[in-house]
């Protein structure tokens, strides 16, 4: 098995570029489902998450190339199998974005319900009940979910009661052919969604209140074939970042949105970074201990929950104090006993890490990945650790970082993959 072998001490420097964002890219070649011709999509990040939902569309009769450029192109015309099997689906919730647009098109689909998930119990009942509102019967035994929509979907009102990401990316995909006007309310805004919306639109759909909470579709017949380019992963930019935050250092990362990472960027400015913000890259350089910097996460435009983890690493060495509130998992600290192993002073009460900032460093130890976040606060506390740190199951590193050592090489950083 993998494992990423990391001797702390070295600063960043240099430029490094944004992958496309895993969590924009998947939505949008399950979107490749709605078409009856071809859907290409550049600036897909190699990840293994990809490769499952590309394992998933061609299990069902898709076809993939990858042009000169290596952009995908996705054929789902001869689609002749409505189904997403246990084995696939069990390797990344995310598989249950092939619902929404199975129904649109075949009104019907049989998708494996997820299982439980290192960061929270993350229960899909959001999605089934909006594909419910849009006229699906749903009967959830053996461990699927069994839809079908015998004449097609029909618009409808639907009210999220808690923002998802993917529900709402369901429930858009799903509204996009189905009969009539659907109206999402409380829908999220993050950036993915509104990614997702822009290739649904280049493909013919009619959706508007892009980056608000209220979403309108007015359903169409069919979608014609489109070239898309995936948005910058803002999470992997805000991973180095913070990286550079901890190391010290100097880095540029090309290809970045800026306005996307508004409140994570102004954190790391709390913490002392000084940072520069161009149309499509930013800077960051650090030359100082950070100083301990409170977040609590909320959905956007708040700050993450996709960057806890790093930001409870980047206190743990911090001047001072901080509180780091969780509002979106309820189980998404289970870095938190890896850090302490590493020298960490962190204490959890409910969903609130109090973390002590330990100046003298934390100190290398065996760690253990136990999601993919959770990875990245490692490989980070490993960044600056005295001694040799070993991060051990890294496959969920690789799920979400596309060659990660590679680009910290590249910064200066002193990291190995090695098999053991
Ligand atoms: N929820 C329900 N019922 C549902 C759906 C969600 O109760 O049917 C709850 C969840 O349990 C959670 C909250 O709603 O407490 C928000 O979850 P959401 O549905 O927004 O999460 P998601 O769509 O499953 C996406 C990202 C996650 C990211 C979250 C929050 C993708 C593929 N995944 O998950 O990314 O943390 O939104 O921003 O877009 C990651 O990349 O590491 C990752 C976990």
């Amino acid at each position: 098995m993998d494992k990423l072998l990391i001797e702390g001490g070295a600063q960043l420097n240099g430029v490094v570029t944004a992958s496309g964002a895993k969590n924009a890219a998947l939505p949008i070649l399950a979107s490749s489902i709605l078409l009856q011709d071809k859907l290409v999509v550049s600036n897909v990040p190699h990840l293994n998450d990809i490769t499952t939902m590309l394992e998933i569309l061609s299990s069902m009769g898709a076809f993939m190339t990858f042009n000169e450029n290596m952009d995908i192109e996705i054929d789902t015309s001869s689609i002749n199998n409505l189904k997403a099997r246990y084995e696939l689906v069990k390797t990344m919730r995310a598989s249950i974005l092939v619902l929404g647009p199975l129904l649109a098109r075949f009104h019907e689909a049989e998708v494996a319900l997820p299982g439980g998930c290192a960061i929270g119990s993350r229960p899909v009942n959001l999605h089934i009940d909006c594909m419910r509102k849009l006229g699906a019967k749903i009967d959830t035994s053996n461990g699927y979910i069994k839809a079908s929509a015998k004449g097609g979907l029909i618009g409808a009102d639907i009210d999220f009661t808690t923002v998802t990401v993917t529900g709402t990316e369901n429930a858009v995909m799903a509204a996009t052919l189905a009969k009539g006007q659907t109206i999402i309310t409380n829908a999220a805004k993050e950036p993915e969604v509104t990614d997702l919306i822009k290739c649904l639109n280049l493909m013919g759909a009619k959706i508007s209140g892009l980056g608000t909470d209220t979403l309108i579709i007015d359903g169409v017949d069919q979608l014609h074939s489109a070239n898309f380019s995936v948005m910058p992963d803002r999470i992997e930019i805000a991973t180095y970042l913070t990286a550079v935050t901890m190391t010290g250092g100097d880095i540029t990362i090309k290809g970045s949105q800026p306005k996307l990472l508004d409140i994570v960027l102004k954190k790391l400015g709390d913490a002392g970074a000084k940072i520069e913000k161009n149309n499509n890259s930013i800077n960051l350089k650090m030359n100082e201990t950070p100083i301990a910097t409170d977040i609590s996460t909320a959905p956007f435009p708040h700050f993450p929950t996709d960057m806890q983890a790093q930001f409870i690493s980047m206190n743990s060495i911090a001047k001072g104090k901080a509180e780091v509130i969780e509002n979106v998992f309820e189980n998404r600290f289970m870095h938190v006993q890896e850090l302490i192993r590493m020298g960490g002073d962190i204490e959890l009460k409910g969903n609130t890490a109090f973390i002590k900032g330990n100046i003298g460093g934390l100190k290398s130890a065996p760690v253990m990945a136990t999601d993919l976040r959770a990875s990245a606060s490692l490989v980070l506390a490993g960044l600056v650790a005295s001694g040799i740190t070993k991060v051990d199951r890294i496959y969920h590193i690789d799920r979400g970082y596309e060659r990660i050592e590679e680009k910290l090489k590249l910064l200066g950083a002193k990291i190995d993959r090695i098999s053991e």
